[in-house]
């Protein structure tokens, strides 16, 4: 178990849902959107997780992994067996590494802008070079680097100021999480043992989890949806919130029923 403790907000009463941000933001990334959930009749749990946002970490590498296993500690601390589980990008690798470790917990699992796929070469060449940005020229210029790449080219400059605001974590986690990234297994295997109801869910510009990926991802869920979301990139929580808010909602009462 973990010698610290994660961050979370949980607000609202009713089924749970895990919300599990992306990299490299924390909690505070769902803000736009949680208060449709509660809204919605549901209990939404956020974590930071390990060395993100205000959570701890008291080791200099992990893994994803290590994440789920946060979780669910989390979970068994907060006395929640089951919650619908939404992960976003590496949130999704960490649902998805959670499915593979607890299978039991889930009731149902969003896979947003994510993928079950293990790095390229390229990818993996890719992340060494963005080790060395951090750590030769810092966060900053990193991620506004890593910006360009989430963001539809038509989102708003107050959309994009308001993103870029919240890569803002400590240079440590960052190159941390850009190991564990690249080292993440492939999962595709495990997908077919997934049976409860799941959403693949990506946006019609997201050129990092692209809908053609998405569309093969649904595939291969034995009970699986897929929702391309118009005008948004890989951020669609804040691209389009009312638009992500809707489809998860929406799914999350179908999978209830
Ligand atoms: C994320 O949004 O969490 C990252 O883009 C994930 C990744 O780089 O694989």
């Amino acid at each position: 178990m973990a010698a610290f403790k994660l961050a979370f907000d949980d607000a609202g009463s009713g089924p749970a849902l895990l919300l599990l941000h992306p990299f490299p933001f924390d909690k505070t990334f769902w803000a736009g959107v949680a208060p449709a959930f509660v809204n919605g009749g549901l209990r939404v749990i956020a974590p930071d997780l390990r060395g993100f946002g205000a959570s701890q970490t008291n080791n200099a590498s992990w893994s994803l992994l290590d994440q789920a296993e946060d979780v669910a500690v989390l979970l068994d601390q907060l006395s929640v067996p089951e919650a619908h589980v939404l992960g976003l990008s590496m949130g999704g690798y960490v649902a998805l590494a959670l499915a593979a470790l607890q299978p039991q917990r889930l009731l149902s699992l969003v896979l947003a802008h994510t993928k079950a796929t293990a790095d390229t070469d390229q990818a993996k060449a890719g992340r060494a070079q963005a080790i060395k940005t951090v750590q030769t020229r810092g966060v900053d210029v990193f991620a506004d680097g890593m910006l360009e790449k989430l963001l539809a080219p038509q989102a708003t400059p107050e959309v994009r100021t308001r993103a870029r605001a919240l890569m803002n974590q400590p240079a440590s986690t960052v190159v941390a999480a850009l190991q564990a990234l690249r080292d993440r297994p492939d999962r595709q295997a495990e997908l077919s043992r997934i049976d409860v109801p799941a959403l693949a869910l990506t946006g019609a510009e997201d050129g990092i989890s692209t809908p053609e990926e998405n569309r093969a991802l649904a595939g291969q869920l034995p009970n699986a949806q897929l929702e391309i979301i118009s005008g948004a990139g890989h951020l669609s929580p804040w691209e389009a919130p009312d638009a992500f808010a809707s489809t998860v909602l929406r799914f999350v009462h179908q999978a209830l029923k």
